[in-house]
């Protein structure tokens, strides 16, 4: 088998806060992302998801671990190093309306990476920038519209052919579809579906909504408070989830819930990154914990395809 387009190992990110106290952001995780592949990263909000992404794309660096990004380890490069690898690993954010300077024509913004990256003549830059218009369903008379001439689905899809100008191999989707209304939400899926399809990019898609990940990836990393604690194939994981955390999200997204999921949805927020509990992390919510479960720490094994971090499951 080829080598993973990303390989992500043991990555961390720890914030230090007043009193010597830490803030586990991320706290070593392992992930791998083959080229063409679609991999989900869902989990609730705070446990570390978009920091996970602006660590894979060295937008902060990280407190520990490897980034292994077309064969190469880019967690220790300074951003003159980083630049050329810029073009190949872009990001789509979850608002479009502020991701979209207002004063700024779609042109104008869709030819920034280029002019950026220093390859953007008179001549050719608005012929691409038609083209990726096209790419991404939208005419060329869009080329001189400003935002507020836009509705977000479209501004999304501005948004996207931004984050193609330069070709990319790896597009990091950061919760794309949240911000918009459901029916253009379903709309950008299936495009976002076709698009990976027609160019074989990577995608690392990142959302709350693990029904969302399942229309889009192949494999899905569920992340809890700073790790991942089931990853592998998205149906699969569907049929039969082996987390209890897990098991939850999707019994929240599934009505009629599925024989064998808990009836009652997740109890309890996700505990503070800064306080985070012994043993597993899940305990304080988990339905199946055991006495150990406070005491000991699981780690993610199994498969190499599925693997989770459950002494129960
Ligand atoms: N610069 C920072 N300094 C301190 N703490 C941070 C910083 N950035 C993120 N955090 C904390 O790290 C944790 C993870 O944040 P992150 O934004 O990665 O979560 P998320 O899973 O993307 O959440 P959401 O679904 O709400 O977008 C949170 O507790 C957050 O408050
Ligand atoms: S290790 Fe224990 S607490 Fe953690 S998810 Fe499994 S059963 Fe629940
Ligand atoms: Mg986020």
């Amino acid at each position: 088998m080829t080598a993973p387009l990303l390989q992500v190992v043991g990555l961390s990110k720890h914030y230090a806060l007043k009193g010597g106290r830490s803030l586990r952001a991320v706290d070593g995780v392992d992930l791998s992302l083959h080229a063409g592949e679609s991999l989900g990263l869902v989990g609730e909000s705070g446990c570390g998801k978009s920091t996970v992404a602006r660590l894979v794309l060295r937008l902060i660096p990280p407190s520990a671990g490897a980034i292994r990004f077309d064969g190469r380890d880019i967690a220790p490069l300074k951003e003159d190093a980083l630049r050329p690898l810029r073009r190949d690993m872009q990001i789509v954010f979850q608002n479009p309306h502020s991701a979209l300077n207002p004063r700024r024509t779609v042109f104008a913004s869709v030819a920034e990476p280029l002019v950026v990256q220093g390859i953007a003549d008179a001549a050719s830059t608005q012929a691409r920038v038609t083209d990726l218009l096209r790419e991404v369903g939208l005419p060329e008379s869009f080329l001189w519209r400003f935002p507020h001439e836009l509705s977000g689905g479209q501004k999304q899809r501005v948004c996207i052919a931004r984050a193609l100008a330069l070709a990319p191999k790896l597009l990091v989707l950061d919760e794309p579809t949240s911000a918009l209304d459901v029916s253009v939400q379903a709309q950008i899926l299936d495009f976002l579906q076709d698009l990976r399809g027609r160019l074989g990019l990577a995608y690392l898609f990142i959302s709350h909504n693990l029904a969302v990940v399942r229309q889009v990836c192949d494999r899905v990393a569920v992340m809890y408070l700073g790790r991942i604690v089931e990853e592998g194939p998205v149906e699969a994981m569907f049929r039969a989830p082996r987390h209890p955390y897990t098991r939850a999200l999707i019994a929240s997204v599934l009505p009629p819930r599925p024989s064998g999921l808990p009836e009652a949805p997740l109890a309890g927020d996700v505990p503070n990154a800064a306080d985070i509990p012994a043993g597993c992390r899940f305990a304080p919510r988990c339905p199946l914990r055991m006495d150990r479960c406070s005491r000991d720490d699981p780690a993610l094994a199994g498969s190499d395809a599925h693997r989770v971090a459950c002494w129960a499951a």
